[in-house]
């Protein structure tokens, strides 16, 4: 099977089975402070899309959220090593976990593969809508099988720009700083809860843009190339393109990028 047929697949397989198990019983964690918490649900997916990955491709290197963050030094190296790395799964298996425990829909399943630090497939299943957003580099981007064309929005003034919480204080700031900039200057904003659903709806078309401070490559890396493929634009803050280890990333239509810059700020992590 091509790579992006099994991305397809397993996002689909583990995005069903978290959509039927969201009703019952599961336990949530704090991962380190009460903003960020993960469910039994995030690492049975993981636990699923890492075995049919490897199962199919045993000698892929894969690098999970869930497994980064119970070993984080394992996380390092194999970001560090992405450039090097021939092929490299990047899998966040509940993105939108706090939606997921709420009972909000719009929680997803993101899974990237890149080569040598390129992004080649990205794939992003919404299974609350039965939406699967797919993208393999130079062929373009599809949802359940429709090609996907950014908007054609030209100002700032006329776009639906989306943002996200993230789980750090320092963070948060630098998103409402943002929010403080944008929010008076552009049509209307929205904080739906998964960075990998904002930037499938940039490469849709349904969102004008998506910025956000403080994201990690199983957030974003699959709806990156979304955007791409669909004709948009993926820098960080200062307007660089964006490689996985990006963590303040700015997703748009392309027509509108320059102008979203001049409102959003790089800031450093260790600051
Ligand atoms: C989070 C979601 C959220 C974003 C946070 C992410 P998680 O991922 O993408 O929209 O604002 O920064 O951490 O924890 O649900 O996988
Ligand atoms: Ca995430
Ligand atoms: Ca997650």
């Amino acid at each position: 099977m091509s790579y992006v047929e099994l991305a397809k697949q397993v996002a689909k397989e583990a995005g069903t089975m978290i959509k039927n198990r969201r009703e019952s019983r599961f336990t949530i964690e704090e991962k380190g402070n009460a903003f960020d918490v993960v469910t039994e649900l995030d690492k049975a997916s993981e636990s699923l899309i890492r075995k049919r990955i490897l199962e199919a491709y045993p000698d892929h290197a894969f690098l999970g959220e869930e497994e980064s963050f119970a070993n984080h030094h394992s996380f390092v190296k194999s970001l560090a090593k992405a450039d090097e790395t021939p092929f490299l799964w990047i899998v966040d298996p509940i993105d939108g976990t706090s939606n997921y425990v709420q009972r909000i829909p719009g929680f997803t399943v993101s899974i990237a593969l890149t080569s040598k630090g390129e992004v080649i497939v990205g794939v992003v299943y919404d299974p609350s809508q039965d939406e699967l957003f797919w993208a393999e580099k130079g062929k373009g981007a599809f949802v359940n099988g429709k090609e996907l064309k950014v908007a054609g929005t030209e100002d700032v003034a006329r776009s639906v720009i989306a943002t996200g919480f993230p789980s750090t204080p320092l963070m948060r700031e630098a998103v409402l700083k943002g929010i403080g900039e944008l929010g008076p200057r552009c049509q209307t904003m929205r904080v739906l809860g998964s960075a990998a659903l904002h930037l499938a709806y940039v490469a849709a078309g349904r969102l004008t843009a998506f910025w956000e401070y403080g994201l990690n490559a199983w957030d974003v890396a699959a709806g990156t190339l979304l955007i791409t493929e669909a004709g948009g634009q993926v820098t960080d803050m200062a307007g660089n393109s964006y490689k996985v280890s990006t963590p303040h990333v700015v997703g748009s239509n392309g027509q509108i990028h320059r102008e979203l810059l001049t409102h959003l700020h790089p800031i450093r992590l260790d600051v």
